[in-house]
Formats: C-alpha cells, sequence, structure tokens
C-alpha cells in the first residue's frame, strides 16, 4: 500500500501471469494481489493453479491451464483472462525452464525445448494481448522475466543462457516497437532466488549456496516477493516513463567484479 489511508497501488489492475502456480510467478502474482490487483495464473500444472490462484489474498482471482508453448493454449487463456476479468493491465511472462548441458552435447531437442518456453513464447504471448491493447486503444505493462545469465556466460548454461539473454534483446524491441501505443515492456533479471526450481538444483548438487552466498555482496539468497515488490512498480503508475529497462535483482551480484569473494 501506498500509506495509511492511500489507494492501493494497484488498485482496479488487471495481471495475467504465466507459470504463476508456484515459485517467482506465485511471488509476483501474491505481492500484485496484496496492492489491490486482480490475477489470472496460467500455468501447464493444471491442479496447482486452480489451487495457488484460489489462495491468493484478496477475490476475483482466476486459475487457467495452458502450456504457453501450445499456440491454442496461449490463445485460449488470452481470451478467457480478458473475458473473465474484463479487460488485461499487465502481463507477466514468467514462465521458464532451465536445462544444463556442456555445449558440445547439447541437442537440437533440448535447444528447441528451452527455447520454445523462455523464449518462443514471450513474444506470441506478448503479441496476443498487445494486439487487444493496441486495437482497443487501452495500453499496459509488460514483465518479462529473464535472468542473472542474461548478463554472464556461465558453465553449462547455453541454452538457458542464451534464451534469457533474447529475452532482454527481445524487450528493447518490443519497448521500441510498441512505445507510440503507450505499451511499456521491461525486463526483470534475478539473481538466485528460493524458489523450487532453486531447490531442486540445490538438492541435485547443481547449485553450492555457500559458494553463491560468497560471491554476493549482500549475502543472502534472494526471497521471491523481492521480485513481487519489483513488478508492483513496473505494473503501477509509478514506472510510467520506465520502459525498455533491464532490472537486475540480485544482491549486487552482477556488479561484483573482484576475484575473491565479496566483502563480509
Ligand atoms: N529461481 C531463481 O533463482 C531464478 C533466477 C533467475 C531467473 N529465474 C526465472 O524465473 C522464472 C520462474 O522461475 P522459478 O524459479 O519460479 O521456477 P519454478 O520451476 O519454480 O516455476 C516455474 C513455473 O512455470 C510453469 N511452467 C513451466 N513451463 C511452462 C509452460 N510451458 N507453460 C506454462 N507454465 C509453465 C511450471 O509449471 C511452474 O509452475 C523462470 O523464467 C526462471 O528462468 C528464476
Amino acid at each position: 500500500m501506498t500509506g495509511e489511508g492511500a489507494k492501493p497501488l494497484l488498485q482496479g489492475v488487471r495481471v495475467l501471469v504465466t507459470g504463476g502456480a508456484q515459485g517467482l510467478g506465485l511471488a509476483i502474482a501474491t505481492c500484485m494481489a496484496r496492492h489491490g490487483a486482480v490475477v489470472a495464473l496460467m500455468d501447464r500444472n493444471r491442479v496447482l493453479v486452480e489451487e495457488s490462484a484460489s489462495n491468493l489474498p484478496g477475490d476475483g482471482h482466476i486459475g487457467l491451464a495452458g502450456d504457453v508453448t501450445s499456440p491454442e493454449q496461449r490463445e485460449q487463456a488470452v481470451s478467457e483472462a480478458f473475458r473473465r476479468l474484463g479487460r488485461l493491465d499487465t502481463l507477466v511472462n514468467n514462465a521458464g525452464i532451465q536445462l544444463h548441458a556442456p555445449a558440445e552435447q547439447i541437442t537440437q531437442e533440448q535447444w528447441d525445448r528451452v527455447m520454445s518456453v523462455n523464449l518462443t513464447a514471450v513474444l506470441m504471448m506478448s503479441q496476443l494481448v498487445a494486439r487487444r491493447w493496441i486495437d482497443s486503444g487501452s495500453p499496459g505493462s509488460i514483465i518479462n522475466i529473464g535472468s542473472l545469465n542474461a548478463a554472464f556466460g556461465m558453465p553449462r548454461r547455453g541454452i538457458y543462457g542464451t534464451s534469457k539473454t533474447a529475452v532482454v534483446g527481445l524487450t528493447r524491441s518490443l519497448a521500441v516497437d510498441w512505445a507510440r501505443h503507450r505499451i511499456r515492456v521491461n525486463v526483470i533479471c534475478p539473481g538466485y532466488h528460493r524458489t523450487p526450481l532453486y531447490e531442486e538444483y540445490r538438492a541435485k548438487g547443481a547449485i553450492d549456496e555457500n559458494r553463491i552466498l560468497a560471491r554476493i555482496p549482500m549475502r543472502r539468497i534472494g526471497e521471491p516477493g523481492d521480485i513481487g515488490k519489483a513488478s508492483v512498480f513496473l505494473s503501477s503508475d509509478l514506472s510510467q516513463y520506465v520502459t525498455g529497462q533491464v532490472l537486475f535483482i540480485d544482491g549486487g551480484y552482477s556488479i561484483y567484479g573482484a576475484a575473491e569473494d565479496a566483502p563480509s
């Protein structure tokens, strides 16, 4: 909220969050709902998406089962979100998958699978929503979820890192093309955040938390709510002159350049 007695920042705002059943997507949706937004969650996990939507704070939220890589399911989810919520003001392209493989072993199937979720679907979902905004003359805000990996090469992350770097490029292109329609497009690049995806990689030994903490000047792993708060800003009028921007939320990871551990 903006202060005691003040209007909630996102009062009346309608939001669609892809990959919203858990993790960062759910945290973004929860934070936006707390600030007054009505949210549609879209996720390929049909059971969890309903449950997560029904647990969001406030009323009117909906869960939509759908895979962002399917043209039919994308169209159906976007149509249903506009119909059931009355309109949309913000789209959060959050759905994403990871895959670790040494560059010399990446297969085309792996490449296509990750790119279709992390990159192609971002353009296609954005088009579906933006065309409606352009036709109706009522603009909105698109928030893409990139990654710290968009700033660096990381071992065995060739597909993922490329997909997220491309999301940054796509964000800038969409921002330029659609600025005249007053559609804003920005990208949040999260550092390490404690989500089911993060915990899965930590359990597999693919993430060494102590080494990561040593590299983060703020000395903590991000909480999903940290991304939620930035999404509230990028969805609200507080950011009405902000477009095409890349916001790293990583406790300072991406600005730390020394070879030794960050100072405690
Ligand atoms: N967790 C982190 O530390 C971190 C860091 C940087 C970037 N990210 C990015 O944040 C986003 C969310 O990550 P997370 O950690 O919450 O992941 P997560 O795996 O915990 O949740 C992702 C959600 O997306 C859904 N999803 C996946 N593919 C889908 C598809 N094709 N269609 C519809 N829904 C789909 C999953 O069912 C799941 O509910 C991703 O884009 C990820 O790359 C996460």
